[in-house]
Order: C-alpha cells, then structure tokens, then sequence
C-alpha cells in the first residue's frame, strides 16, 4: 500500500510537470502536425496544424507580417488593416508628429482612407512558403573536410540555391540554419513596402506606465497601433503611390470578444529574433555571471545621468526619451535575466547535464569517436573568448555610450575619402551632404551637460575593468599629463572639440577642402574614437570571431550529441528570427514569497496607479470619463469590468512583440507585448513556474478605437466573433 501510493505520487508529480512544461517551445510552423499537433488539441486547441500553415489552402499564416526590420504584426480585416504595438510602431508615429500635430503625446485617427499617412521605407514582409533544404546545403560536405572548407561549401551552396530560386521566382528567399547548422531551410517571402499608419494611442494609453511598469507584471499598457497594407492595382507589393489600393490578404483574423479564463489555450505566432536555449554551463557563466553585470553597471550609470537632467528640464526629457527607453528597456532585461538564472541554479544544472553527457559519451565507441572532448573543449574556448568579449561589451555599451566619440566617428569615412592622393569630388560632396543631415538629427536630441558627465565616467569605467592589451594610448596620457583625472581630460576634449558644436560642424563642411581632413584627426574626439577604433580592429574583432567560429561548429556538434542522447525528447531549436509557433495556458504566478498574481488586469488598475504627477501614470480625462460611466458597451468581460492585459505560459522573446494571441478557436483575443520580470531568463532557460509573456487583451484595443477615439468605422471593418 505504502509502495503504491508513492509511485502514484512520484506519476502525479511526473504528470502535473509535464502539464505545467507545455509551454517551453517556439516550434516551426511546418512541423506542428507531427510535433505539437496531438498536444495542442489535448490543451484544448479545436483547430488543425494545417490550420495553422499550409501551401496549399490559405491558413494563419498568410495573415502574419515582420512589421519593420524587428516586431511581428497581423492583418485584421479584408482590406489589409495591420495590427502591431505601439512601441513597434513609435518610430513611424514619431515622424509624423510635430509641435502642431504631436501624435505620440495626442495619438493619431484616420477618420477616411485619405487621412492615412505614408511611411517611406516601412515594410512588412510576409513569410509564403518554408522547405528543409538541409541536404541541398550540405551537398558536397564530407566528414573529412576541415571546418573552414566545410563552411565555405556550404556557403556557396547556400548563394546557388537562393539564386536558383529567385530566378525562377517573383519571391525573394533566404536560407536560415536551424538547431545550430544541423538543418537548414529556405524561407520564401513577399516584402510590402506600401504601410500606411491608420491609428495610434495617446503615449499614456499606448505607453501607459512606461519604463517603469516595462518588463512587469501587473501591466495596464495599451501598446498598440494600427496600419494598412497598401499595394499596386495588380495586388502585388508596389512602392507608394496615390493609386495604390489596400491589400485583400489571403486570410485575416476574427477577433474574439469571448476574452479569457484561467487554463485556456493560447497560442502566439510571431517572429522571436533570438535564444539560447542550448549552451553550455561556460557561455551561461559568461553571460549572466560577467557581461550582464558589467552592461548593466555601465547602463545603469547613463541612466542616472541622464535621469538627473531630465527631471530638471522637460525639453532635456523629450531630447532623451528615446535614447533612455532604449537603454533601459535592456537594462532591466539583463537584471530580470541574472537573477532568474541564478534563482533557477540554471549554471548550475547544466553542469550536472554535462557530467551525464560525459558519461553519455564514454559510453560507446561510437560517441567516443565522434563526441570526446566537447565539454572541456568548450570550457577552453570560453576562457580565451572572456576578456575579449568583456573588451567587446565594453565598446558596444561604454565607447558606444559617448555620443561625442560614436558621433565624430561617422567622419572617418571623410578623412579616409580626403587623405588619398587624388580625392573623388563628387564622392566627397555626397559624403559631405550626409554627413549634413546627420549633423542635423544629432544635435536635435544632444545635450552637452549630460554627454560630458557620460565621457568622463565610461573613460574611467573602460580604464579600470578592461585588460591593458585593449587600452589605447591616450589612457597613458589621462594618467600622466591629467594625473588619472578623466574629467579633467573630457574637459579638454568638450573644449577643443568641434564635434559638440552644430555650427562649427557645419561651418567645416560648407567650406569643405579636402585637407581639412586634418583638422578632423587633431579633434580630441575624433582622436579618443579612432584609437579606440584602431584597437577594436587590431586586437579585439578577429580574435573573437576566430574563437566563435570554433565554439559555433562545436555547438552544433554538442547540439547533434544531445539529439541522439534523448532521442525520444522534442527539440525546438532556438529562435532565428523565423516565423514560430509557442503555445500555452492563461495562467497566474507566484513571483515571490506569500505573492499570488492574478492572469489579467483592468481598468480599475488604471485608476489606481494613476498620478497626474508622474509622466508614466497620467491618465487621459476622455479615459476617466469612460471609467466613470462604466460604458464598455460589449467589450466589458463577463465580470463587468474591461480587461487591459493578461499573462500566459506562452515562451516568447524579443521580436514576439505585436504577435497575435490565438484561442482555442482560432480567434485573435490579444497581442502579445512583453514578458514578466521573473521569467526574463527564458531566452536562456525557461521555467514553468515563472515564464509568462504579457498581452494586450483585444477588447480593451477595440474599446480605445471605438469608444474613447470615436473610430467605430475602422471596428466595423474587422469581423467580430461573440
Ligand atoms: N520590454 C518590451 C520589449 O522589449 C517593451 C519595450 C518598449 N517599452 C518601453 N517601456 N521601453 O522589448
Ligand atoms: N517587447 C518585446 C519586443 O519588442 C517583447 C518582449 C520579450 O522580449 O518577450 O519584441
């Protein structure tokens, strides 16, 4: 009796892992029905993998676009409305704002087609078709070929078949490696390049909470907005024009108002950039142990600084907003990511894994043969790749960071095209009138006072955390002739310098003769940036991607090892920037200690959290209004309330943003924007307990288009499901 009822516990204990597990996984699309299918349905999902993506009929997938170079987008309506984020779409609703038409802090409304504003250079491309095509890369590969011969062989094979292919075709292809270089596959798509912005939030709806609220749950941010698909009278994707007509897509989503409950089924299909899932224990190290805490020191420092002008003077505040949303949103990644890393003792397994891989190797002739030697041979790259990759961090996050040097940088081009024997004129004016408008979007948003207190500290930072070897020359004269003083050497800098003067800049370049490149070598700033550049080049760049052209071919080896170590256990392979399926459950977690969050959020919490007195937290009057009234018309939930965003197990990263949220149904009910706090380590590891990605709840979109903006027609357009 006794015996039973432990193993009855040991098969529950099996069992409620294996449910809550479901989730970890960004799939390939044309693998679900033999991966995931079965245990999609068992979850609840009433639809079919080919549902989901096929070449034969229309499905999910012809209504999934890459919105812009980084976030994922879907189509709505028959005529091509797009939806995405509103930090997706921040730069294009940036550029149209003005003092007179301020439509990030107003938000915008399209209230007729003709009002639809045009994006020069925005795109949305659109995935039609995935092959494995792994045997035609590797064509010609043989075991016997060093790395180098191996790799260029592919690569070559990679170049005929994409050209092969566009050939024959009015698609473009790429071809992606997947599982580190095991398997290969073409990916054919369609590029629209006519993307109008429709609609878009005021910042404190579409930016509610800000970065304070970023990367955390409970989350009341309405990041959303809203495009069309324009294309040329043939259908096909066309550069703008006044006689483009809004895309008839082959299929679009309807939009549930049903909302969620606890334990339901989701599903998110999008375009996760990058994970890690598979490294081992020394690259972990390295990441969450070393780089993130440096990066995050280095960041935090910039912040505080430019925090400290931008609550003394509101326009310093509007020149940085971008520039510290960007800083701080991977700021606080790096922070959430270490300590989740730590609290998972992630390291700490996976060196228990690889003694059991060790052991798994020694066990046969074969896996001797083939597999010997990896763990302690990635141990061995890791610890050569360290101070380099320290170096490295060190000039993508502090030189970087010093916008004088990073920006006098960009006339490197000039010296070089000026100090040849005999200067190309006309290559000279066109850099020269590049440079002009550069000048121009690089001192709208500087402010010196904060740019000088940034130099003197990432100068001190560099000099006291990065090995000798990587140290340009000028840091012997800081220590000399400005007796370790590195203000008093960024003061010499900002006063010598033209690069922190608009007029002077320009003054250069209108009179421009090609010896005056000398006056840009003498610059201080010109001179800290190219010997910091000299540096990179000489001792840093080609050592460190010599030592990660070694770990990458080992990787793929260990990752082709731990496939046949576990063969009955689905692999998904990291995100590469292609088109994924995750899947999972509505559900809640316990972050710490005695705390229980709940799955959604709503309006109420607006109201809470409001405060007229902090930037993040201010709330609209047109939204009170609405609050008071209780009018939510049928957008309420079921208990009264509007819903703002919920939480499900769903694995996503950086990329997933703007993804749509799928039910059981096949219906849109959120789209996904973020992920919280304690699960930030999931690109590296995931846990079930904690990984839960945020998302918009659809009705509390459809209530902002409708209800508080007024533009029920564009609601009318979509195909809503009760
Ligand atoms: N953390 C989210 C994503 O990477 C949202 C970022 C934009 N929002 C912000 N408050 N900075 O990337
Ligand atoms: N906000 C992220 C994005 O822009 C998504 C959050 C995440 O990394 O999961 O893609």
């Amino acid at each position: 009796m006794k015996i039973r009822n432990s193993i009855l516990i040991v098969c529950l204990i099996v069992l409620s892992k294996s449910i809550l597990i479901a989730g970890e996984g960004m799939w390939i699309p044309m693998l679900l029905q033999s991966l995931n299918e079965k245990e999609m349905q068992d979850m609840g999902m009433k639809f079919t993998a080919d549902d989901i993506y096929s070449i034969n009929h229309s499905s999910m997938k012809d209504a999934i676009l890459l919105f812009g170079r980084g976030c994922t987008s879907e189509i709505i309506s028959d005529e091509g409305l797009l939806l995405t984020n509103h930090h997706c779409g921040f730069g294009a609703i940036q550029k149209h704002s003005s003092v007179e038409h301020d439509y990030l802090t107003d938000g915008f409304w399209a209230m007729s087609r003709e009002e639809e504003l045009v994006n020069p250079g925005l795109t949305a491309t659109l995935m039609l078709e995935m092959r494995d095509i792994s045997k035609e890369v590797n064509n010609g590969v043989r075991a016997d070929m060093t790395e180098n011969e191996r790799n260029a062989m592919i690569s070559d094979n990679i170049k005929t078949l994409v050209e092969g292919f566009e050939k024959q075709s009015e698609y473009k292809a790429k071809i992606v490696p997947f599982y580190k270089g095991n398997q290969y596959y073409m990916i054919i798509t369609e590029t629209f390049k006519d993307i109008r912005l429709v609609g878009a939030p005021p910042s404190n709806i579409g930016k509610f909470g800000g970065d304070t609220d970023n990367w955390m749950w409970p989350r009341h941010t309405g990041d959303f907005s809203l495009f069309r698909i324009y294309v040329g009278k043939d259908g096909k994707p066309a550069e703008y024009s006044e006689d483009n007509i809004p895309y008839t897509p082959k299929y679009h989503f309807p939009i549930s108002l049903q909302g969620t409950d606890l334990g339901d089924f989701t599903m998110v299909f999008g375009y996760p950039a990058r994970t890690n899932e598979y490294l081992p224990s020394y690259a972990l190290e390295l990441i969450t142990e070393i780089g993130n805490p440096q990066k995050i020191k280095l960041r935090e420092t910039r912040l505080d600084i430019f925090r400290k002008y931008s609550e003394k003077d509101p326009e310093v505040r509007i020149q940085y907003a971008t520039k510290h949303a960007r800083v701080a949103n991977y700021w606080k990644k790096m922070i959430g990511e270490s300590s989740g890393v730590k609290r998972m003792h992630a390291i700490e397994d996976k060196r228990e894994y690889e003694k059991q891989f060790v052991q798994w190797v020694n066990s046969s002739d074969y896996t001797k043969n083939e597999y010997s030697g990896m763990i302690s041979g990635f141990e061995n790259y890791y610890s050569q790749l360290k101070p380099l990759s320290l170096a490295r961090d060190y000039f993508s996050e502090a030189v970087m960071g010093m916008e004088i040097v990073s920006f006098s940088f960009q006339y490197k081009n000039l010296v070089n095209l000026s100090r040849v024997k005999n200067p190309d004129k006309e290559k000279i004016a066109n850099e020269i009138e590049k440079l002009k408008k550069r000048n121009t979007t690089f001192f709208k948003d500087y402010y010196k006072p904060i740019d000088k207190e940034v130099v003197a500290q990432m100068l001190k930072y560099y000099d006291q955390n990065i090995e000798g070897d990587f140290k340009p020359e000028f840091f012997a004269v800081i220590h000399k002739k400005y007796k370790s003083d590195y203000s008093a050497y960024t003061d010499m800098i900002f006063k010598k310098s033209i690069f922190d003067d608009e007029a002077a800049l320009n003054n250069l370049l209108n009179n421009y003769k090609p010896k005056d490149y000398k006056v840009i070598l003498k610059d201080p700033a010109f001179h800290v940036s190219d010997e910091f550049y000299d540096i990179y080049m000489s001792k840093i760049k080609t050592p460190y991607f010599n030592i990660s052209k070694n770990i990458d071919s080992l990787q793929r080896k260990f990752m082709k090892a731990q496939m046949e170590m576990n063969p009955g256990k689905r692999f998904y392979p990291d995100a590469n920037f292609t088109l994924r399926v995750s899947y999972g459950k509505v559900d809640g977690y316990k972050p710490r200690d005695a705390v229980n969050f709940r799955h959604f959020t709503t309006l109420e919490g607006i109201m809470d959290k409001e405060n007229p007195d902090i930037y993040d937290y201010v709330v609209e009057d047109r939204l009170k209004e609405l609050y008071m009234q209780k009018d939510y018309g049928k957008y309420a939930d079921k208990d009264g309330s509007l819903h703002i965003s919920f939480i499900a197990s769903n694995h996503t990263t950086g990329g997933n943003s703007g993804s749509p949220v799928i039910d059981a149904n096949g219906n849109l009910i959120g789209v996904n924007f973020d992920r919280a706090w304690e699960g930030t380590m999931s690109d590296l590891a995931y846990d079930p307990d904690v990984c839960r990605n945020i998302s918009l709840d659809i009705r509390y979109f459809l209530f902002v288009v409708d209800k508080f903006a007024g533009a029920g027609y564009l609601v009318d357009e979509m195909d809503l499901v009760q």
